[in-house]
């Protein structure tokens, strides 16, 4: 069976012979029935928030492509090869997501709010008419590059915040990870509407606050996709728990987004803003503004907390690496309370860009990439048919010896020596061809603005768990599995 050859009919690509779809080795579950049992709490082996587990398990068991069949007739082939991952995401046409499928479903419920299910959900021509009109104010450099005296400003509004008395040399740790989404909310926010949450102020840490509501919602829509994506979606015919939090926490943020909208539309001082420029574009109407501000509160605040959480840990538990970051800060921010000029951070924060590449290597903010095959493939020699969910295991893969030398130790300098050597497949923390993050630039400026300020001011000192690395658990996106206890000693 497996060495059977079939010949397909290839309409785009090279024709070629390969082995069954069949035959791609993996669980299927016992009689077939599917692994889903597997993943079920207190049966099986496999959980959903320890994805990248299940994920080596089957790297180890099977090999570099796998076939899991969920329940029957829903397969997912998971790559672990980057030739297969190059295939995989160089894709033409629309690239089609099969995620966020209840998220869709609430917003296809409310036609008076949205007109798309907006760009997470949404593929084929729909998707392509709004990413098209929303790409150049996320993504375009210059664009991006306008923003950084304003992230500049929070950022160092964020380090007052860090010190509770202004003569307090040494903070002692706590967990960075609430400030931080603090942080990136109240980015999100002054970049999406030009309006200010003031998220760092006594009253916005109130539980009650709009803040901490946002931060609340936006977390456990997260942590609601994955269950409600998987399995046999009961959601589809009753409201299941998981599709009753996702709504109340959507029905939270949907209304945040209309009253920012709002603000922003009523303040004639208002600052430079994404939904502005959105306003002006006579290619969108209200309905997209208003379901693209939903999606950009959504996507932008857990993934840049996360990611910058891991950096600092990463930075706090190597020594040289700070020294180095420390030299580099100092040199672009000679007087730290001169304002971060946005040349330099085009031209002179290589070794910041590499600490930040190394620490999405270890630790990217999701196991990989999903899509819907939109033609038949054929990936590591097998047949996979147009339709397929097909999703990439990059965080595996990045820790493979095979690839990078002494896989799991922190070596920014791999990104500054090496570079050319290293396959381009298999770091992706953003993703990868038209349908990768829209806001990549700007989410790595703002963690260089954060790394610089906080190097520049601080010494960071790594006081959480010492005897094991810090692990990380699923919420569709990777969060740290433990507090990120730092320590900050004042440099001046
Ligand atoms: C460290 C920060 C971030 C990381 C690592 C990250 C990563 C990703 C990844 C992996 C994808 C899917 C790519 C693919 O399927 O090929 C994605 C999509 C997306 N991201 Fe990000 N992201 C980050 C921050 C942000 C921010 C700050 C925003 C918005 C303010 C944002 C908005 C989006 C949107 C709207 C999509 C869907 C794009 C589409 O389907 O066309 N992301 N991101």
């Amino acid at each position: 069976m497996l060495t059977k050859l079939l010949k397909i009919n290839c309409t785009s690509r090279q024709c070629t012979f390969a082995k069954p779809f069949e035959a791609i080795p993996g669980p299927r579950g016992p009689f077939g029935l599917g692994n889903l049992y597997n993943y079920m709490p207190g049966i099986g082996s496999y959980s959903w928030l320890q994805l990248h587990k299940a994920g080596q398990d089957k790297y180890d068991k099977y090999g570099s492509i796998v076939r899991e069949t969920m329940v029957p007739g829903q397969d997912i082939v998971w790559l672990y090869d980057p030739k297969d991952i190059a295939t995989l995401l160089n894709e033409r046409d629309c690239p089609q997501r099969r995620s966020h499928l209840a998220l869709a479903q609430y917003r296809k419920q409310r036609p008076h709010v949205y007109k798309t299910t907006g760009l997470l959900p949404t593929n084929g021509p729909d998707w392509y008419r709004l990413r098209s009109q929303l790409q150049k104010e996320l993504s375009a450099p210059k664009s991006v590059r306008n923003f950084v005296p304003q992230v500049d400003g929070v950022t160092q509004e964020f380090l007052q915040f860090l010190r509770k008395s202004q003569q307090d040399q040494v903070i002692p740790a706590e967990d960075m990870l609430p400030k931080l989404t603090r942080l990136n909310l109240e980015l999100t926010c002054l970049l999406t509407f030009g309006v200010r949450l003031d998220s760092f102020s006594a009253a916005e840490q109130h539980p009650k606050s709009r803040s901490t509501r946002l931060m609340h919602a936006a977390e456990t829509t997260n942590s609601c996709i994955l269950p409600t994506d998987q399995g046999l979606q009961l959601w589809r015919f009753i409201e299941t728990p998981s599709f009753r939090k996702l709504r109340q926490a959507q029905l939270y943020m949907e209304s945040a987004a209309l009253e920012l909208v709002e603000q922003n539309m009523q303040n004639p001082t208002k600052s430079a803003s994404l939904i502005s420029a959105y306003m002006d574009n006579r290619h969108l109407d209200r309905y997209d503004v208003v379901g693209t501000a939903a999606d950009l509160l959504l996507a932008g605040i857990d993934t840049t907390s996360y990611a910058s959480a891991f950096l600092l840990y990463h930075v706090a538990r190597n020594r040289d690496v700070q020294q180095r970051l420390y030299e580099e800060a100092l040199r672009v921010l000679p007087d730290p309370k001169e304002p971060l000029c946005a040349d330099n951070l085009r031209t002179d924060i290589t070794y910041t860009r590499a600490v930040l590449k190394e620490s999405l290597r270890l630790n990217p903010i999701s196991i990989g990439f999903g899509r819907i095959l939109n033609q038949d493939t054929v990936l590591s020699g097998y047949f996979v048919p147009k339709g397929t969910t097909v999703v990439t295991q990059n965080m595996v893969a990045c820790r493979l010896a095979q690839h990078f030398d002494d896989p799991l130790s922190f070596q920014p300098d791999r990104w500054l020596q090496q570079r050319n050597a290293l396959n381009p497949y298999l770091v992706l923390p953003f993703g990868h061809g038209m349908r990768a993050c829209i806001a990549r630039r700007l989410a790595e400026q703002n963690m260089h603005v954060l790394l610089l300020r906080l190097l520049r001011n601080y010494e960071l000192i790594w006081r959480g768990q010492t005897d094991a690395e810090l692990d990380v658990i699923t919420l569709l996106i990777n969060k740290p599995n433990a507090p990120v206890l730092i320590e900050l000693r004042s440099r001046f």
